[in-house]
């Protein structure tokens, strides 16, 4: 199995690469954010009590999200692997989530991070917001949010898999086939 952690601040490029990555590996995509993203489309209460944390930009407590990725991974067990977008976000999260691969005789591949300036972000991030309909897109001091968030809470993370020599940074500018020929470079050597 090939487990994938696709790291980096909000608006990356790790939804966009994601979907190229599970073209040409097979593997399963989870992204924490798409799914919330589902339940709030259906007001279901998981989908209510995640809304009024994401629309300031904040994270919603790690034991509900952590119980969602759960239940996603679990519904799944037959797959090649997975990639993580998005998730873990703080290091509860991903004790979480060793714990939980864990369990299956499994473990974290790697974490890629991919590396993008913060201007370079509210830019892309303002852009989306303009047709992605997300309201945490739209506003500038929500986006702001995320990206301070993201340094405190879930840049730690990154040195969490780095210690264990799990953690690789790739450079996020440049045309979405090149990063993705860098992502590509870091998850080969994984096949076995
Ligand atoms: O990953 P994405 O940017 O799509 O997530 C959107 C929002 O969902 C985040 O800004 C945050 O409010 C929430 N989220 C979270 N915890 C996660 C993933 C997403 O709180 N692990
Ligand atoms: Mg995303």
């Amino acid at each position: 199995m090939i487990n994938l952690i696709l790291f980096g601040p909000p608006g990356s490029g790790k939804g966009t690469q994601a979907a190229k990555l599970v073209e040409k590996y097979g593997l399963l995509h989870i992204s924490t954010g798409d799914l919330f993203r589902y339940e709030m489309g259906n007001d279901t209460p998981l989908g209510l009590e995640a809304k009024s944390y994401i629309e300031k930009g904040e994270l919603v407590p790690d034991s509900v999200t952590v119980g969602m990725l759960r239940n996603k991974v679990e519904a799944n067990p037959d797959v090649e692997g997975y990639i993580f977008d998005g998730f873990p976000r703080t290091i509860p999260q991903a004790e979480a989530l060793d714990r939980l691969l864990a369990e299956k005789n499994d473990a974290v591949s790697k974490l890629i991070m991919l590396d993008v300036a913060d201007n370079e972000l509210v830019k892309r991030l303002l852009v989306r917001g303009k047709t992605s309909g997300r309201k945490d897109d739209s506003d500038e001091s929500i986006i702001r949010n995320r990206i301070e968030v993201y340094k405190s809470e879930t840049s730690p993370v990154f040195d969490y898999y780095a210690a264990k020599g799990q953690a690789v940074k790739v450079d996020g500018i440049g045309s979405i086939d090149e990063i993705f020929s860098r992502l590509c470079a870091e998850i080969d050597p994984l096949q076995s």
